[in-house]
Parts: structure tokens; sequence; C-alpha cells
């Protein structure tokens, strides 16, 4: 354990997960597991930072991420699974570190920028949205991670966690290591309308998803746009529906269907169906452990209690020592 190196990850509890999460990080997270000491938690305080006026739902959807991550593989014995909230020492961090970020860092920040347009329907100008990077460096340097594996847009965040990591050592002394971004390569599947996959654009699928439902909402997926009859020849190259062959369907399959699309052979209601019983199957697994642990509530509970108890420990020393490094 002790010469592993550690990494961290979170994800905001904003509802069920689906592929787009889980190829898009979870997949990344389960296989790092062996390789590092890795600590995954359910960012809810961070959820509030956008849906402060609607908190009702939050506990549910860290129930259900939970049972997600289970679900597709995350291990409670490999890796410390945990809840933001349950360690009341990331607030302390992150009061600390904000009084050593300076306000420009936070207002330059393009994701701060970018969603302050683009979620126009909420009011935003709030202090807590500010500054959420410095709740997630204080998340991040909390557990002295030296890895982040996150998606692109992350990677801002990540940059002000090393700043203001850089800041404190100086002012303080040596505390907190700076942590890398790990991105990987992940495969381009969007959503059922091709755009970016996503609870708030309707065009997801989820891990949860019945087998009828997963027929149905495959069936209303956006093909190759130049396709119109099944006369026309296709270009499997910009369908969104051969990128999830190239995921759930043998290498025979996607060559065949590869040849009968460009010549017409065969039409995308049958090249759809073959695929949706491919990601049926795939995802079956994950299906069953997600019903097994949705019956077991108080077993997902004492899940939660253990990683977040594990975790606890390791935030408690380091605020023994940011405590004695600030003199305070
Ligand atoms: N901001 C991240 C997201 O929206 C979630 C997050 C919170 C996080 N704290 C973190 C991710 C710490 C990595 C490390 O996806
Ligand atoms: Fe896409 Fe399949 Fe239709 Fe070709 S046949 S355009 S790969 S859905």
């Amino acid at each position: 354990m002790a010469d592993k190196k550690r990494i961290l990850s979170g994800m905001r509890p904003t509802g069920p997960l689906h592929l787009g999460n889980l190829h898009g990080a979870l997949l990344n997270w389960i296989q790092m597991q062996d390789q590092y000491d890795c600590f995954y938690f359910i960012a809810d305080w961070h959820a509030l930072t956008s849906d402060y006026e609607n908190t009702g739902k939050i506990t549910g959807y860290v129930r259900e991420m939970m049972i997600d991550w289970l679900s597709a593989g995350l291990s409670p014995e490999k890796s410390t699974l945990f809840v933001q909230s349950h360690i009341k020492e990331h607030a302390e961090l992150f009061l600390l570190l904000s009084m050593i970020t300076p306000v420009p860092w936070l207002e330059r920040n393009p994701t701060y920028k970018d969603q302050i347009v683009q979620l126009s329907n909420k009011d935003l100008s709030t202090f807590g949205f500010l500054g959420y990077p410095v709740l997630q460096a204080a998340d991040i340097i909390m557990y002295k991670a030296n890895g982040v594996p996150v998606g692109i847009d992350q990677v801002p965040h990540v940059e002000i966690t090393r700043e203001i990591a850089r800041r404190f050592n100086y002012l303080y002394g040596e505390v907190f290591p700076e942590p890398d971004s790990i991105l990987t390569k992940t495969p381009k599947i969007l959503g059922t309308d091709r755009r970016k996959m996503s609870k708030s654009y309707n065009n997801a699928i989820y891990l949860g998803d019945s087998p009828e439902n997963i027929r149905k909402i495959v069936a209303t997926m956006i093909t190759d746009p130049q396709r119109a009859r099944k006369s026309d020849p296709g270009n499997p190259e910009v369908c969104n529906v051969f990128e999830f062959h190239k995921i759930y369907s043998d290498m025979d399959t996607q060559k065949k269907i590869n040849k009968e699309c460009r010549s017409a052979q065969i039409g995308c209601v049958e090249c759809k169906k073959i695929m949706a019983e491919n990601l049926i199957n795939a995802l079956a697994p994950i299906r069953e452990k997600r019903a097994y642990y949705m019956q077991q509530p108080e077993l997902v509970e004492e899940i939660i209690n253990t990683g977040s108890d594990k975790a606890r420990l390791v935030a408690f020393r380091t605020m023994e020592e940011v405590r004695a490094a600030i003199k305070i």
C-alpha cells in the first residue's frame, strides 16, 4: 500500500449514472483500483453549489450513486469509497484555503464563466459557487492525492488546486503534494440525439434501465444523418450507433455491419436491434448487482459509513498537520 501512488476523484450526485459516466469515468476508476491507492467520493456539498434550492433528492442520489458504483465494479475492499459531507474536515480545510485563495483565480476559472452562462435559469452569483474550486482543492489535497482522474472539463479545477497547494506550502511550509490530472482515453459515445450524453438533455441510457427501456431508447437513436432510406448507403464512421457497436458487439458483427451499412444491405432498424441486445447483455451483470443492492439499503449504508470512517482517519491526520503549519 505504502508505495502505491494515491489517486482521488469525485462525482456530484445529480442523478443516476448513465453510459456516458460509465465509459467517461467509472470504468477508468475501476481499472485503477489495483494499481493505485484509490479514494473515490460522492461530492454532495458540491451538488449544493448549483442545486441549493432543490435539496430533497440529494440523499437519495447519494445512495443510488454508491449502488451504481458498486454494481459497476468499484470495490470497498480495494478502494476507499466515501461521502464528502460525512467528513466535516473538508469544510475546515475549505475555510482555511479560502483565506489564501485570491478571488481573481476563481473569477477567471473557465468552468465558472461557462456555467454562469449555461445555467442562466439559476442564480449562481453565490459565494459557494465561486468557491467551488476551493472546496474541490480541499477534497483533493486533504488526502495528499498525487493524481486526479478527471474529464477534460475538470482540468482547470485541478490546475487551481495545484496553485492553492503551492501557495499553502509557500506560506506555511511543505505539507501538500501538487496533484496531476490523469486524462484517460475514453470512447466517444454520445447521447441518443448525438449531443453529449447528459441527464439534462434527456438523451441518456442509464445503468439501471430495463431491457425493454433500452430497446425503446435505442430505437430512437439518431444514426448517420445522411441516410434517409434503407436503400441509401450509410457511413458507420459518422454514426453514433456504430460507436456503441464498437464497444458492445464482437469484431465479426462490427465488420459485417460496417460492410452491410455501406452497401445498404442492412437497415438502421435492424442494426439498432442487434446493438440493443448486445448492450442489454453487457449490462446484465451490472443490472443484477444493482437490483441486489437496491434491496439491501443497510448494506449500502454500512459500506458508505465504513468507507467514510477510513477517509476520516486520513483527513484527521492531515488537519493536525495543517493546523500545526498555520499555527492555529
Ligand atoms: N467537480 C467534479 C465534477 O463535477 C466533482 C468533484 C468534486 C471532484 N471534488 C472533486 C472531482 C475532487 C475530482 C476531485 O465532476
Ligand atoms: Fe448506423 Fe447501423 Fe444505420 Fe449504419 S446501419 S447508419 S451503422 S445505425
